[in-house]
């Protein structure tokens, strides 16, 4: 018996209320979830035709990415009127859009060499990258921290991860900021320019992978090129499809979280001066704090496979639902203060909503912490007399939020 039709007191999907994007507008997302958190535990967010469920609460998140629904695979392209070419294709292909065993099969091979221990050898590179970005810039003013600091790191450590050599650097980057939009919204005036960029990219990634499978070396991609061949289940593309996918899924994301947490330290003098005095000690905890005080991925969004209860509301198969991780890390139920910026909070979570909960939890998360924790420490180490310059940095609303601007002197 499906729960539409249990004799129950649930309340109707109807019910729930709705609310604007608009209403949002020019308002701290951080406050309109307070108070609306206080009134609701769900919120329904008009959706081109229909409209997506926000769960506000922390307590939700393991049942919203549960058994009970599946991930959004290409109907967000769909629904954008892309029915075809590379845009399309990466989506097919890609894990983060994958559900079940498709999702597993590409998945797999990833987990297996994406390893910890080979996140953990990015420390010191990290460290060495980050330390000739600063010192070129140390005493010189203000420079642009989000294109000369927080873009190059994630670009760089993964360029060296899958051994690209320097002089590739600038094209490798043109192609990850004209291409990032493919794992989102995209906005279909830049269409033309990503599909291009895009196609490049793509056949850049399939020499790699055919160098490595010719001159096999002591790297991760020939461990991936070797652990997809074992196992035998994917095709070139989808091959492919995951090596893209880390590259996009690590960009973005860990260059806005850079910058936000850089300006929550440099917002808070007293917790930047005690970081500046023990970087190492430190390092965790002021990652762990700017991951949950300014996430860069506002929600996991999922469609209910099955009628679903939560809160006491009946949410029908097939409505999209997401917890919305900005709202979840600021739940009072679970954080104290929990609009309080603060790197010595002792109520941080096993394992943090920034990089979202289930099957489809982060699989870079080794990666972003190490090149958060390093990069973080360095500018603490080496130019503990940084200022911000000019506007303080704001996070674009979207699926993943993007920083408009950063500005910093290196002193
Ligand atoms: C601060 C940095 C980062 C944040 C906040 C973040 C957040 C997330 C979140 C929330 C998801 C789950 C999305 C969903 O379930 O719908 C995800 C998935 C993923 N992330 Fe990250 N991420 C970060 C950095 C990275 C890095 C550095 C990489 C790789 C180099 C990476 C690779 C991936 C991949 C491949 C997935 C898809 C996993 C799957 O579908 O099984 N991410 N990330």
């Amino acid at each position: 018996m499906s729960l539409a039709a249990a004799p129950s007191a649930l309340k109707s999907f109807d019910e729930i209320p709705v609310i604007d994007w608009e209403a949002m507008e020019g308002v701290s997302p951080y406050d309109f979830f307070r108070d609306l958190r206080a009134k609701t535990p769900l919120v329904k967010v008009p959706m081109g035709m229909g409209a997506m469920t926000l769960s506000l609460r922390a307590r939700n998140a393991e049942q919203i990415v549960g058994e009970q629904t599946r991930q959004l695979e290409t109907e967000t392209k769909m629904m954008q009127g892309i029915f075809d070419g590379p845009i399309f294709d990466f989506t097919a292909q890609v894990l983060l859009f994958a559900n079940g065993d498709v999702h597993r099969r590409r998945r797999q091979p990833i987990a297996r060499t994406f390893a910890f221990k080979l996140m953990e050898a990015m420390r010191p590179v990290t460290v060495a990258t980050a330390s000739e970005l600063i010192n070129e810039r140390l005493g010189k003013g203000g420079i642009d921290f989000l294109g000369e600091i927080a873009a190059q790191i994630p670009a760089r450590i993964i360029a060296d991860v899958l051994g690209i050599p320097r002089s590739d650097l600038p094209v490798f980057m043109k192609w990850i900021g004209d291409t990032s939009e493919s794992i989102g919204i995209i906005d279909l005036e830049h269409r033309v320019q990503i599909e291009k960029s895009l196609t490049e990219f793509n056949a850049y990634v399939d020499g790699l992978l055919a160098d490595r499978r010719a001159n096999p070396q002591q790297d991760f991609l020939s461990d991936y090129v070797a652990a997809t061949a074992a196992s035998g289940e994917l095709t070139e593309g989808e091959i492919r499809a995951q090596v893209v996918g880390l590259i996009l899924a690590g960009s973005d994301t860990t260059r806005n979280s850079l910058c936000m947490t850089l300006y929550e330290l440099l917002r808070h003098p007293d917790q930047w001066k005690a970081f500046c005095a023990d970087p190492d000690g430190l390092k965790k905890k002021v990652v762990e704090e700017g991951l949950r005080y300014q996430p860069v991925v506002s929600g996991i969004p999922r469609v209910a496979m099955q009628d679903m209860e939560i809160e006491g509301y009946l949410i029908p198969a097939g409505a999209i639902i997401a917890v919305s991780i900005l709202s979840a890390l600021r739940d009072p139920d679970v954080y104290s203060q929990p609009d309080e910026f603060d790197i010595n909070r002792t109520d941080q979570q096993r394992w943090i909503l920034a990089f979202g909960a289930g099957a489809h939890r982060c699989a870079g998360e080794a990666l972003a912490r190490v090149e958060l924790e390093e990069t973080l420490a360095t500018i603490a180490r080496l130019a503990p007399g940084t200022k911000l310059v000019g506007e303080p940095p704001q996070l674009n609303p979207g699926a993943i939020r993007t920083v408009t601007q950063m500005k910093v002197a290196f002193a």
